[in-house]
């Protein structure tokens, strides 16, 4: 997969591509990042992006040119272009699954003063994280990024992301490691005594259960 981040901050990503699970992801050749600045795209004097909104209001509206000329410079037919903004479709698990059959991802970082509304023209899928707002869409394209990233083959091991929270409208059951009683707080039994059975029966009675105790607007894929 290629996935092109266009931004205005693109320092904002060093340590997001150089640790951990994406580094590695990187390195292996199962993805590509590249991180692409407007700014480079610019005609104008000074390289400036944004300009005061007509009919007025406060702060600086990113313009259309730079942000379209950046897409055109890295888009195929393989790719979808996102938006990143708070007005998006709400970025969920089955969101990830569908990106992660894409070639290519192409993220557009929204920003926090706003942008010039033709730019939507240009994209195919505008994506919020949540019922929030950040200063850009710089966490959000990193967000989009790992949910994705992680999911592809050979990233990381197979049996731990289709276990994991949110498959199958379940969230994931409690994990233990050593010690067996920490400051009284215990490892449940069935963990202890070695019955594969026993142990699939009591992880799946847990994800149940959380999932009705804490987010019971999750069965049945009710939330989709
Ligand atoms: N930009 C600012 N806030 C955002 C959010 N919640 N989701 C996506 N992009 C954003």
């Amino acid at each position: 997969m290629r996935i092109d981040i266009l931004t205005l901050f693109p320092n904002m990503f060093d340590g997001f591509l150089n640790e951990s699970i994406i580094k590695r992801a990187i390195d292996n050749k199962k993805v590509q990042i590249n991180i692409i600045n407007f700014r480079d795209f610019s005609t104008l004097k000074h390289k400036q992006v944004d300009d005061t909104p007509y009919g007025g209001g406060a702060g600086m509206v990113l313009m259309c040119e730079p942000i379209v000329k950046a897409i055109e410079s890295v888009k195929d037919d393989d790719a979808i272009v996102i938006l990143t903004t708070p007005q998006g479709h709400n970025y969920k698990q089955s969101d990830c699954q569908k990106l992660k059959e894409y070639k290519h991802l192409i993220i557009v970082c929204g920003h926090y003063e706003g942008y010039d509304e033709r730019i939507r023209n240009f994209v195919d899928l505008e994506i919020s994280i949540g019922d929030y707002v950040l200063t850009g869409g710089e966490l959000p394209a990193m967000v989009i990024t790992d949910s994705v990233v992680r999911l592809l083959e050979g990233v990381i091991n197979h049996e731990s992301s289709e276990q994991e929270s949110f498959n199958n409208h379940l969230l994931d059951y409690p994990t233990y490691t050593k010690p067996t009683d920490f400051r009284g707080y215990k490892v449940p039994d069935v963990l202890l005594n070695g019955n594969h059975q026993l142990i699939k029966e009591y992880r799946e009675k847990e994800q149940i259960k959380r999932t009705e105790e804490r987010r019971p607007d999750l069965f049945g894929g009710k939330n989709e």
